[in-house]
């Protein structure tokens, strides 16, 4: 526990944190990678680039000094971040090294105004936090049977086949045939490939695009194309040079954006562009064990040859009874499919007739459409614990309101 005393410094100083964060954790990155260039393998550099990964951090550290004394607040984001955490393997002794550099940016960056006493305050913090997300990190290597930092585990690509334009599907298995943890549906693997180019290991997270299974794990990767910003690495590179045959190095299944499976609420799933894929995962794990759910089915697109998944999708939609699914597409297509009821242009659920109240939303997509979504859901009457999402990137929706 914080004294008094150190949380009272904490609260005090959470607005001139809040004023230099950015500083502090782009600060801290550049000083780690100086002392340690070995954690670039670990960190997503495209995510630094953007600037993404400053801004997640900066906001776990800002939401857990200012929430300090509300555990309930926290706990669904230290959930998150634990869960990042162990599908990477991270270990405690990788704390020590986070926390020495992170202690360092702020006195650093803060200059005179970083006093003896706010420091050790924050250091205190700092260790709380960190051993709260070492223990949940080390349930959760408990649950995969897993252990942090072990090599991780290979397996094998069996299949690979289109999924969208710009879309394809990688099928996984055990070299050996063996079993392969399984998975819960919603949840992603992170992939780690080289880069030559970089001289360095590079790790994304996958969505799981198949009902959980312990002998084909199948992900969806769309091509992340040169626009204004450079070409996606990974992405590219699973497009373009991995074949069947080839072995992938992958992490243990995490995330906690998971089906509730515990009730029978009517149940409203979000997604746009390649956002489907947990979608799809939790579709299919409904025909099996719930097929007579109300589901409704809302995605957006540019086009159906650009909607991953859609023919999955399709199939999918006759196991399930009492599904609808609701198409927003900015180019509707010639000949409309008949299992969807199409709308022209961006998602706007003021299209629908009517959502039930008691829904269990899931959301996936980009930020914008994730924010607008939740937008129009909370002023229309749902609360916000009815409210799941997965950010396919860093959180920056940020989970605390
Ligand atoms: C939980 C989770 C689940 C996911 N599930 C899926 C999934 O099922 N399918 C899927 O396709 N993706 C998924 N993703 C996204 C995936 O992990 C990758 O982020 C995605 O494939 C892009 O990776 P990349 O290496 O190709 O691009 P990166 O090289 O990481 O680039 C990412 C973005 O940063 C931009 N960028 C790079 N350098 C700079 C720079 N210098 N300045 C500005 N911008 C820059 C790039 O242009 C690009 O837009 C998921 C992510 C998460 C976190
Ligand atoms: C108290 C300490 C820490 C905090 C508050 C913290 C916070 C975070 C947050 C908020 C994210 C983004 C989660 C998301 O939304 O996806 C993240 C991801 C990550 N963290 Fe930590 N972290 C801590 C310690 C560590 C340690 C010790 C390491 C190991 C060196 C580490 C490595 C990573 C990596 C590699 C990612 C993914 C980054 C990416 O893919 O861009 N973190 N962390």
């Amino acid at each position: 526990m914080l004294t008094p005393e150190t949380l009272s410094l904490i609260q005090a100083t959470v607005p001139v944190l809040r004023e230099h964060v950015e500083d502090i954790t782009r600060h801290f990155y550049n000083r780690m990678f100086t002392h340690h260039p070995e954690l670039k393998n670990l960190f997503n550099l495209g995510n630094q680039a953007s600037g993404e990964q400053q801004q997640a951090l900066a906001g776990a550290v800002y939401a857990y000094a200012a929430n300090i004394h509300n555990p309930a607040a926290l706990a669904p984001v230290l959930e998150r971040i634990a869960h990042k955490h162990a599908s990477l393997g991270i270990t405690p002794p990788q704390y020590l090294i986070v926390g020495r550099h992170l202690l360092a940016a702020i006195a650093e960056v803060l200059g005179k105004a970083a006093t003896p006493d706010i420091l050790a305050a924050w250091d205190q913090a700092y260790w709380l936090l960190a051993m709260e997300l070492v223990a949940i990190e080390a349930k959760l290597y408990q649950q995969a049977g897993w252990q942090a930092g072990q090599t991780w585990r290979q397996v094998k690509v069996t299949k690979i086949e289109p999924a969208s334009q710009d879309a394809l599907s990688f099928y996984l298995q055990d070299p050996q045939g063996g079993v392969l943890p399984t998975f819960l549906a919603g949840q992603y693997l992170s992939v780690a490939l080289d880069v030559p180019a970089l001289g360095l290991r590079q790790i994304r997270q996958y969505s799981f695009s198949n009902a959980p299974d312990d002998r084909t794990w199948r992900i969806t990767v769309r091509r992340v194309a040169q626009a204004d910003t450079p070409a996606g690495m990974i992405s590219n590179q699973l497009h373009d040079t991995v074949k069947v045959g080839d072995w992938l190095e992958v992490g243990p299944p995490s995330g906690e954006f998971t089906l509730d499976q515990t009730t029978d609420r009517p149940i409203l799933l979000l997604g746009a562009g390649v956002g489907v894929t947990p979608l799809v995962s939790m579709l299919k794990q409904l025909i099996r064990t719930q097929p007579h759910r109300q589901v409704l089915l809302g995605l957006a697109g540019t086009s159906t040859q650009y909607l991953p998944l859609w023919q999955d999708v399709r199939t999918d939609l006759a196991g399930l009874p009492n599904a609808t699914c609701h198409l927003w597409l900015e180019q509707p297509d010639m000949t409309p499919p008949t299992e969807a009821h199409i709308h022209p242009g961006r998602m706007n659920l003021s299209d629908l007739d009517s959502i039930p109240l008691d829904a269990e939303i899931y959301l996936c997509g980009s930020l914008p459409f994730m924010r607008a979504q939740r937008e129009w859901l909370l002023a229309n009457g749902f609360d916000v614990s009815q409210i799941r999402y997965e950010v396919f990137g860093p959180d920056l929706l940020g989970g605390l309101d």
